[in-house]
């Protein structure tokens, strides 16, 4: 039988360096809250449980994790002893009896769920614990993991290292995974006799050492166990997860002509023989078929973009948007809860809202859907074949029939039937000779201010 896991995500620092009415592990990376980013790799590494350690906040930081984990519960820890202290917060869920415990941070978002999976499969082999080390550049102020042939002694703190310590360069990234069987008395042995008067949850390593435990080590890479304390590291962690996203994409086919410059959301979509030119921003919720260009200056939320459909330069597409195969929506056009079928074409400087668009139509420069009397919202249907002059404003509720042409400038306000002519517009009234009258009139009123003004000067 599969074994089970827990994963508790400690969630309980203050984040007073975020300065912000947030906590911190809400905070969001590639639009998906810290803590979600963290549970969605314990679920991907089996964690079907998870408890929160959390210091404020409960009811928001549970419902940030409520769609990556299915059994989630909160735990409060009020006064803030350690990290030992903090998991045993848990107490509850490690004594539901899992068979291995990962304890995780909840400000630490870039954990792979592979380095997990790693973890969980060492305390598989029978391991008691496995650690996860990291090298750093810059050791200071991390743990430092002490080892002996291979055999892990201890995690010493900075404050408590000596110097031969302070000098071992594999660090303590925090993260730890524990078997079920033995998580609890080890963690209620912990003490708080150290430089800082806390429970760390490093000690852990050598109380099972002195009870004949194995201990192993991982190594995870320095990203993954990089946290988040104030809004300069928050960019630093954003940075990192989108180059490692793009990188995952153009490798699977999609081409980035820019990459710094395209920004993804954690759950974008993006088939191979995509192109993405410069400086395109996804929001939640895109997907893009194969074959679809996204032209520079393009922003997307909560779209669908079928296969060889062309977006933008500068094309806004808002959530509820689907494009079928090879429809178009070009520069400076705006587009919201509406479907444009197969080869329809939306070119220029429009917007089109709670709507639906049939195949091949061909909706004219300046179109506008009327979509909203100020109260509430209604639907344009435009069928297919349709011609919609340009600069025309469709009043919703409202229909179009396939095949039906409108005239430019009109305001269509009824139905069209399939296959009509629509006008809603003034008539056009020539009156010839007109034009040169008023021509005249006009140039001989500036002559004579021109004249009265030298008079004046005299
Ligand atoms: C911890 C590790 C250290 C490791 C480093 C990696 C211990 C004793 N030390 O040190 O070996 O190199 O992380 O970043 O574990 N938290 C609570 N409640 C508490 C204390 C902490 O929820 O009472 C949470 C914090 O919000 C944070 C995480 O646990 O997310 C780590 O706490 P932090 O104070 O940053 O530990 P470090 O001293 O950095
Ligand atoms: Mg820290």
């Amino acid at each position: 039988m599969a074994r089970t896991c827990l994963s508790i995500i400690l969630a309980a620092g203050e984040g007073t360096r975020m300065k912000s009415s947030r906590s911190k592990v809400l905070h969001e990376v590639a639009r998906l809250p810290m803590v979600a980013h963290v549970a969605r790799a314990a679920s991907r590494a089996g964690a079907a449980r998870l408890a929160l350690v959390v210091g404020r906040s409960a009811e928001a930081v549970e419902a940030a994790v409520a769609r990556e984990v299915r059994s989630v519960t909160t735990h409060l820890q009020a006064e803030r002893l350690g990290t030992a202290h903090a998991v045993l917060a848990a107490r509850e869920a490690i004594e539901e009896g899992h068979d291995d415990v990962l304890i995780l941070y909840g400000d630490s978002p870039l954990i792979r769920a592979e380095t997990l999976r790693r973890a969980r499969a060492i305390l598989r082999t029978g391991a008691d614990l496995c650690v996860f080390g990291f090298r750093a550049a810059d050791p200071n102020g991390y743990g430092r993991i002490l080892t002996r042939e291979g055999q892990v002694l201890a995690i010493r703190e900075e404050k408590d290292a000596s110097e031969a310590e302070r000098a071992v360069d594999l660090c303590n990234g925090g993260a730890m995974a524990i078997s079920g069987r033995i998580a609890l008395d080890l963690l209620t042995a912990v003490g708080n006799d150290n430089a800082k008067g806390e429970y760390y949850l490093t000690d852990v390593v050598e109380i099972c050492r002195s009870r004949g435990g194995t201990i192993r080590a991982i190594e995870a890479d320095a990203d993954e166990v990089l946290g988040v304390n104030n809004r300069v590291e928050l960019a630093g962690v954003e940075a990192i997860w989108q180059a490692r996203r793009r990188r995952e994409l153009m490798l699977a086919g999609v081409t980035l002509q820019a990459p710094e410059t395209v920004h993804l959301a954690h759950d974008t979509e993006i088939a191979a023989d995509v192109t993405l030119e410069p400086n395109v921003v996804f929001g939640p919720g895109v997907n893009v078929a194969t074959g679809a260009t996204i032209h520079a200056f393009s922003h997307l939320e909560g779209a669908s973009i079928g296969e060889g459909a062309s977006v933008g330069p500068f094309a806004r597409l808002r959530p509820g948007t689907a494009l079928s195969r090879d429809a178009k929506v070009g520069n400076f056009c705006e587009v919201k809860n509406a479907s444009i079928a197969e080869g329809a074409k939306v070119n220029h400087l429009t917007y089109i809202g709670d709507a639906e668009i049939g195949a091949d139509a061909n909706i004219g420069a300046g179109t506008i859907t009327c979509n909203y009397d100020g109260a509430l919202k209604h639907r344009t249907v435009i069928g297919a074949n349709t011609f919609i002059g340009s600069n025309s404003a469709l009043v919703a509720p409202v229909r179009i029939g396939d095949g039906a042409y409108v005239g430019s400038g009109s305001v269509i306000t009824e139905d069209v039937p399939d296959d009509a002519l629509a006008l809603g517009r003034g008539r056009q009234v020539n009156k010839p000779g007109r034009g040169r009258e008023i021509a005249e009139r006009n140039r001989a009123a500036k002559a004579a201010k021109a004249d009265a003004k030298t008079a004046a000067a005299e």
